[in-house]
């Protein structure tokens, strides 16, 4: 018998414990050894569940307890989540966890210290919750210089973006909706500033590159400025809007972003719609391959923590090599990279054209039948240098959004 604590009872807590208990027979035979949960810690009571005969509030119980070979760390935020993680490996027991905080600001420093005692840091629910992509770059896509990843890496923006996209609502009204419905944080900053989202490309640009990837330094702009406007520009041209993280390899130099992009239908992306996410990988021999499934939720994102649960059982006592250094890999500035530019404007289609080509050259202009006083336009390919030379002589611009 392997025995496991849990901690943390919060959403994906009470999914692990869920899981591991209704699905025993399986999660067993995959293991290898019947799974038991020793433990739950969280400071609530949790009256008239059954969790109350394996909980506790003191994390030295569990640290202590010898029995305890692994540890599912759930609790989310980087402390004392991270005093307790790094605890708990020196201690010579493995860790999974659902952690993207956490992981993002110390991955490769936990990392080290399992390996150096034999064990196991695994965090596939860190990135794209239910869906399997930490597993797949670290052990699957190993033959392959990888040239981009892009994902559409956050549930809640997600479902914000495409239920404005449908249903033609305003973006405040879309959030009151999604927070009513228990899809957004009541304080969504880290989700809709698009935060949650870098972290995510951060982890995963780390583990395609080997070295670590500082969410600091990637550029990163939310979906709160995105309007009921932009997308009925966005449905005239086809488009979509999605919150892309994107990290690139271009002639040796590495870029990454987190920002809403426009994308048309020939897009793989393009039909991740409400709380789904969607993952993108190019590799130079492979190509492209897609990951899709719930990004976020309790079950799913329990089940990517179960998994990894199992596998730590399967590696008990024997490292999984994971390529994370400590050492930052260099980012070039998101002013090199270039693109297409969907650009609004107040004013007249016919007679400000003149002065916006002065300032972009050739652009594409449209307008909206029910809307006036001003007009849209799309740039050719120029780099985020030039539009903002470009834009800075131009005095009416209401929004700017990429396209990819
Ligand atoms: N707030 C996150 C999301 C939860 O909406 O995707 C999963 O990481």
């Amino acid at each position: 018998m392997i025995n496991v604590a849990i901690l943390g009872y919060g959403t994906v807590g009470s999914g692990v414990y869920e899981v591991i208990n209704t699905n025993n027979d399986i999660v067993s035979k995959k293991a290898g050894d019947k799974v038991n949960i020793k433990y739950v810690l969280d400071l609530r009571e949790f009256p008239g569940d059954p969790v109350m005969d394996v909980l506790v509030h003191d994390y030295d119980v569990i640290l202590n307890d010898p029995e305890v070979e692994v540890v599912a760390e759930v609790m989310g935020g980087v402390e004392p989540a991270y005093t307790f993680v790094k605890a708990a490996l020196m201690k010579g027991k493995s860790v999974c966890t659902s952690n993207k905080e956490l992981v993002a600001k110390h991955g490769p420093e936990l990392i080290e210290i399992a390996r150096e005692h034999n064990r196991n840091f695994f965090f596939e629910a860190s990135c794209g919750g239910g869906i399997p992509i930490i597993r797949p770059l670290v052990e699957c896509i190993t033959a392959d210089d990888v040239l981009e990843i892009t994902g559409i890496l956050n549930g809640t923006t997600n479902y914000i973006l495409s239920k404005m996209s449908r249903e033609g609502l305003g973006f405040d009204e879309v959030l009151k909706e999604a927070q009513e419905l228990g899809y957004a944080e009541r304080n969504p900053a880290a989700d809709v500033e698009g935060f949650d989202a870098c972290r995510k490309i951060a982890i995963l640009a780390s583990l395609t590159y080997g070295k670590n990837v500082d969410f600091e330094q990637i550029y990163t702009e939310g979906i709160t400025k995105i309007t009921d406007v932009d997308f009925k520009y966005a449905n005239k041209l086809g488009y979509s809007v999605k919150l892309f993280g994107k990290a690139r390899k271009v002639a040796g130099k590495f870029y990454a972003y987190v920002a809403p992009v426009m994308i048309d239908a020939s897009h793989p992306l393009y039909s991740v719609n409400d709380v789904f996410n969607g993952i993108m990988v190019k590799g130079n021999v492979l190509g492209d391959v897609m990951f899709y499934g719930s990004g976020a939720g309790k079950l799913p994102t329990a089940s990517a923590v179960v998994s990894d649960v199992v596998d730590a059982i399967r590696h008990l006592n024997d490292n999984v090599y994971i390529e994370w250094s400590s050492d930052n890999l260099e980012l070039t500035d998101i002013k090199e990279s270039e693109k297409k530019f969907f650009v609004r404007m107040k004013g007249n289609a016919d007679s400000d054209k003149a002065a916006v080509e002065a300032a972009f050259g050739a652009v594409e202009v449209l307008t909206l039948d029910d809307v006036e006083g001003e007009f849209a336009f799309v740039t050719s390919t120029i780099t985020e240098a030039k539009y903002d030379e470009a834009a800075s002589g131009l005095d009416n611009i209401i929004t700017r959004i990429r396209i990819e």
